[in-house]
């Protein structure tokens, strides 16, 4: 079993950030990095244009990808976050569940940004099942992951009016300028208290 790691309050914090695709909020993070907190290590599901940014940038980065046992897939992507001693992991467009072995490691440290104000609009499609449903507001949401789907407890959400004539693509980007905003906020406003984390918005 291994002891969890635990640094200095003061300690910059060490994110690890998730990713499955464009990355466009995984280079918000990396340009939002300061004093306060770095990426160490960027980790996908498939390669993508977010591990190509993270190299740019000179971060370690690896792919994990899944393959018929997914429980494995879970243990190999737990290992692979694990090796960057994280303070906090963020899931940033990280298009995959985390099973329970990943849960039971990096639980309460883990944060997910989600296109849509929680508890409305969970899972894959959050902007374009807004959309469907005729929302006039949605947003962004910053929350910690638990075993649900977008179920985790709020930290932190920003409303995004939506426009007439908003379609996926248009509404979706306005999201994304906030969610950029919200989660740099949050990584400046984390840090370390003992095994939990304390987020002062
Ligand atoms: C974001 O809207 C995120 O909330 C959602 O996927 C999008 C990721 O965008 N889960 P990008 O790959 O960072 O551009």
């Amino acid at each position: 079993m291994t002891t969890p790691h635990q640094p200095a309050a003061s300690a910059r914090l060490n994110v690890v950030v998730l990713v499955s695709g464009t990355g466009s909020l995984l280079q918000a993070i990396l340009d939002g990095q300061d004093e306060r907190y770095g990426v160490v290590k960027v980790v996908a599901d498939v390669p993508c244009q977010g591990i190509e940014r993270a190299q740019a940038a000179g971060i370690a980065t690896e792919v994990v990808e899944m393959g018929a046992d997914r429980a494995e897939w879970n243990k190999r992507l737990v290992a692979a976050v694990d090796s960057a001693q994280p303070d906090v992991v963020v899931s940033a467009g990280f298009m995959k569940i985390l099973g329970k072995d990943f849960l039971a490691r990096f639980e309460g440290r883990t944060i997910n940004t989600h296109p849509a104000l929680l508890p409305a609009f969970k899972g894959a499609h959050g902007v374009r099942d807004a959309l469907a449903y005729g929302a006039k507001v949605t947003g962004s949401t910053v929350h910690f992951v638990d075993a649900g789907v977008d179920t985790g407890a709020i930290i932190a959400q920003e409303p995004v009016r939506v426009l007439p004539g908003d379609d996926e693509a248009s509404l979706h980007e306005r999201i994304k300028v906030v969610e950029r905003e919200l989660i740099v906020a949050v990584l400046r406003a984390t840090r370390v208290k003992g095994e939990e984390l304390s987020i002062q918005l």
